[in-house]
């Protein structure tokens, strides 16, 4: 279950960490965010080493849509709430400039990963209480509007349904994701398949090498370690799917449904990207998600065959705002780039601006709203509980005799096995595991113990 992105591009030789070697600033993660954030921090003159567990672009990556926009569905309003407009406008600012970051470094580099420039609609379905959803739509519209974002309504889409009306934002872009990496890691001083087994301060060790350096950054998805910063306390994961529909017609526009639960649209040449059915990564027991995708697809598209299905997830914080900056009080030169919400194109753009200055000494003025230390253990008392509710019960779940259960390394929650992927899933913090107890994703970084993973359902 390849993405179309991952079938036709080709990742090139791996080069491996040896020995020791010295930087200024060691990016641990080869994504879009550590990739990024390697490279302004070179322009920048900084010398930077970049390790990479996998491959680079092999993460989730490996599985966007790949919209770059600043629409993230309806974020405004609920921003300006719960934030205030002064930081709610850093939010939209940055997003925004990550998407002519994005041109200057296409351009710069004369990669070649068809990037265009197109409207992006966020839509309202017709039918049964469509005017309460305009109603919301319109308030996001002049939310967006209000923080300098040039929000507009539109009645019309090029959608084969019809809708109630949208809002659209104009000059957002797509790309070929895993070929602009292509063009960006050869700039960068890149070691794949050298996974970091541990970090001591400012010393980053693999299996292979050490790196020395100024500071750390993690963009490694979901940072792993408990403390400091309690991340796992902080983010849970959420999991998407995607089919790859060859409609032979290109949608210019992209699309969201408003509603979360809705479905996302893209065309890339004539393959249609639909997308949707999320859920809490480990809360699959079920399946049929693909299915279901598969069943709104032949609906909207009657004949178009599909090209591909796959899925991927992402980590979601309590506030909805990445976390971007310094990882904790407790350790002054440690960075990390997380927690996009599904938003990470731009997501991953903006923390490599913010890091970059940040780490050469430069004021950057949208940088507050995104700082992890945002962290309100008092004020976040009810969206915690709420958070790791989950996470306690699936952790209490470990109660049942050791035979029958299969345990994430990360933490110790009990696995529920997802029978859409053929994989073990944790609902804890979504680490993931093949039937054979590799893992899949973080944050747990080792694989199942024998003990627990050699029984199958
Ligand atoms: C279905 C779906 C569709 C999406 N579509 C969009 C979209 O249209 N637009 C948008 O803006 N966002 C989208 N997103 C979100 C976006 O894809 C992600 O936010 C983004 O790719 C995350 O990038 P990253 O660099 O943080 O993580 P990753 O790409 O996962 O990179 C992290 C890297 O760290 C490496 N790593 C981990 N541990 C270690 C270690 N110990 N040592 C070394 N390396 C390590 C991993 O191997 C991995 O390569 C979507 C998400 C999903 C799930
Ligand atoms: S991912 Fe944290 S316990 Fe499994």
């Amino acid at each position: 279950m390849e993405s179309i992105w991952k079938k036709d591009t080709d990742p090139g030789a791996v080069r491996q960490l040896k020995g020791s070697l010295q930087a200024d600033v060691v990016v641990i993660g080869a994504g879009m965010a550590g990739l990024l954030t390697a490279f302004l921090l070179k322009e920048a003159g900084r010398k930077v080493v970049v390790l990479e567990a996998d491959r680079a672009g092999s993460g989730q990556t490996g599985g966007t849509t790949a919209k770059i926009t600043s629409q993230h569905g309806m974020i405004y309003e609920y921003l300006t709430r719960k934030f205030g407009a002064e930081k709610s406008r850093q939010y939209a600012s940055s997003n925004q400039a990550a998407i002519g970051e994005y041109e200057r470094v296409v351009r710069t580099l004369g990669i070649s990963c068809d990037f265009r420039r197109c409207p992006s609609y966020l839509y309202a379905l017709e039918g049964e209480a469509a005017e309460g959803r305009m109603e919301r739509l319109r308030r996001e519209i002049a939310a967006a509007a209000a923080l300098g974002i040039p929000a507009e309504p539109a009645r019309v889409t090029e959608l084969p349904f019809p809708v109630a009306g949208a809002e659209v934002f104009p000059d957002q872009a797509v790309f070929h994701p895993l070929k602009f990496l292509r063009g960006v890691r050869q700039e960068v001083e890149l070691y794949e398949r050298s996974g970091v087994q541990k970090v001591r301060d400012t010393c980053v060790f693999t299996d292979l090498g050490v790196v020395e350096a100024g500071a750390v950054v993690f963009a490694v998805h979901y940072p792993w370690m408990v403390r400091p910063g309690y991340y796992f306390l902080r983010m849970h994961q959420s999991r998407s799917y995607v089919i790859a529909l060859n409609t032979g017609k290109a949608l210019c526009g992209i699309y969201r449904d408003m509603e979360e639960q809705g479905l996302s649209l893209r065309s890339c040449g004539d393959v249609l990207l639909l997308g949707g059915e999320g859920h809490r990564t480990g809360k699959n027991k079920q399946g049929g998600n693909y299915e279901e995708l598969a069943r709104q697809g032949r609906l909207l598209y009657p004949g178009a065959r599909e090209a591909a299905r796959w899925s991927a997830q992402d980590c979601v914080t309590l506030d909805r705002v990445p976390y971007i900056g310094q990882l904790s009080p407790a350790s002054p030169n440690w960075y990390v780039a997380t927690g996009f919400g599904k938003w990470g194109m731009t997501g991953s753009m903006v923390s490599a601006m913010l890091l970059r200055d940040a780490l050469t000494g430069k004021s950057n003025p949208n940088s507050r709203i995104f700082t992890p230390h945002r962290l309100n253990l008092k004020a976040s008392v009810p969206k915690l509980a709420q958070h790791t509710g989950s996470a306690v019960v699936n952790l209490s779940r470990n109660l049942v005799p050791v035979g029958e259960r299969k345990v994430c390394r990360h933490m110790g929650c009990r696995l529920n096995f997802n029978p859409e992927e053929q994989t073990w899933d944790c609902p804890c913090h979504g680490s993931r595991y093949d039937r054979a107890g590799n893992l899949l994703d973080g944050p747990a970084q080792k694989p199942l113990k024998r003990c627990c993973s050699l029984r199958d359902q």
